[in-house]
């Protein structure tokens, strides 16, 4: 059989051409929302009247029979047929036969490929949520073992004030949750029906769009025609989730690196998430969090490529609009391999709680504390924090911690130290001190992992 649109042409389409436009190597992977929306097109043509009863059902038979062939591999798609739609359209007509044809009545590729896409990405944001979840619970599984655990907190990456271990990871609990509701968010537009827009203008049948809907799920359906054939912003949403998603990783990725090195040694991913050198045998390499921060580029190179290929396109549907598809099917793939190896990774790894707390030993990150004692006797909190200043400038030249000066030394910068600073002093005192809602304090981290497991729950 030749073109399905072959009648205006004399000639045949040249074979680069042919190759240069065809997108069934990737479209492909649209099958099953193709036969979906068709499926629900074909039933309202019946409905409808435009097409008789009898041939809905063989149209209906050949698309399920179509849709099994293509599940068993068993049928070869061309690149004469350009794409996913026009595959699937000239294989339901080589089985049923011209009545085949009739199908595509009232409907334009144009609104169907829109559709497909809606539909896609529809099921995807569904998975997402999902692996998103089963991230938080890792991260929450490793706060509640982690409610001990004093970790030095950083800003410039220089140690700042000491926090729980279990503060930092609630902190990514809390990221993943802004990516769940962006993602949510995003459904409400993906969850809009484009079919039944036609070409660009609507069409002459007497079609149902709202009937069509109701059987694919859809919420909505687009306004305007026009605007429905030519929007890809809900990719473009799903694109930004993504990009801030993978953002979101790739900060942790970074850290669990840092984290894992012989510098820090505050972690240890378990040797099923590491690989080792081929020349140096002492070697064991965090590969898939440098490989999540290094994929992270290539997310955000999709959603820059899609807003270029849409900046300044005219109204309404163009070829350009096809390269919307090898990105966002990309991206799909590079989200659910890290969030698919993130979950059990967080939940393997091994802690350092006695490496942590050295280091928290080793550091003047009680400062803040000392100086707020001094507020606490009276003293402005600026002058305080000059003569903690001197205290921790006097501890560096003569290699000690503030927990390690006498009092006597203390009250060389102040009189109004006394000898209650050594328990201000303490790691968990200074934890337990910030106790706002939000902060590190033990119960407030308690409870922030009470109410994020209530909200898993609910979801
Ligand atoms: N393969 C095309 C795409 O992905 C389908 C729509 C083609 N429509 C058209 N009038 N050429 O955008």
């Amino acid at each position: 059989m030749s073109k399905l649109w072959g009648g205006r042409f004399t000639k045949k389409t040249d074979q680069l051409v042919e190759e240069y436009t065809a997108s069934i190597m990737f479209d492909k992977e649209l099958a099953e929302e193709d036969i979906q929306g068709s499926l629900a097109h074909v039933s309202m043509l019946g409905k409808q009247g435009i097409l008789p009863q009898e041939d809905v059902e063989k149209i209906k038979e050949g698309l399920h029979r179509t849709l099994q062939r293509i599940r068993r591999g068993e049928i070869e798609f061309s690149v004469a047929d350009e794409d996913i739609h026009m595959n699937i359209e000239k294989t339901l007509i080589e089985d049923i036969g011209p009545v085949g044809g009739k199908l595509h009545t009232g409907r334009s590729r144009n609104d169907q490929v829109a559709t497909d896409m809606h539909l896609y990405l529809r099921k995807r944001v569904v998975e997402f949520v999902d692996l998103l979840q089963k991230l938080q619970s890792a991260l929450i599984g490793q706060a509640k073992r982690n409610l001990d655990t004093i970790v030095p907190g950083y800003t410039h990456l220089q140690r700042a004030q000491p926090i729980l271990f279990a503060h930092h990871l609630m902190a990514y609990v809390s990221m993943f949750g802004r990516d769940i509701e962006r993602l949510q968010d995003s459904y409400k537009r993906i969850n809009t029906l484009p079919l039944g827009a036609g070409a660009l203008a609507g069409t002459t049948f007497p079609i149902d769009r709202h009937y069509v809907a109701q059987q694919l799920g859809f919420e909505r359906i687009y306004e305007n025609s026009l605007d429905a054939v030519s929007d890809r912003d809900f990719i473009l949403e799903f694109l930004s989730a993504a990009s801030i998603i993978m953002m979101h990783l790739s900060r942790l990725s970074e850290e669990l690196v840092l984290w894992s090195s012989t510098e820090f040694r505050f972690i240890e991913l378990d040797d099923a998430f590491c690989t080792g050198s081929s020349i140096m045998p002492q070697k064991k390499n965090p590969d898939v969090p440098e490989l999540v921060r290094g994929k992270t580029g290539r997310v955000y190179g999709h959603l820059m490529g899609l807003l270029t290929v849409l900046k300044s396109l005219p109204l309404a549907y163009n070829k350009d609009m096809q390269e919307d598809k090898e990105g966002m099917f990309d991206t799909v793939r590079t989200l659910q391999g890290a969030l698919q190896l993130f979950a059990p990774m967080i939940e393997t790894m091994k802690v350092n709680k006695e490496r942590m707390r050295q280091a928290v030993n080793q550091d003047f990150s009680n400062a803040t504390d000392i100086a707020d004692f001094l507020v606490g006797k009276g003293m402005p909190f600026r002058q305080a924090h000059e003569v903690i200043g001197k205290t921790v400038l006097y501890c560096i030249q003569h290699n000690k911690y503030l927990l390690d000066l006498t009092l006597d030394e203390f009250k060389q910068f102040s009189e109004l130290f006394d000898d209650r600073i050594y328990s201000v002093l303490q790691p968990e005192r200074v934890v337990d001190a910030r106790n706002v809602y939000g902060g590190t304090a033990r119960t407030q981290v308690a409870d922030a992992i009470g109410r994020a497991e209530k909200e898993l729950e609910q979801t």
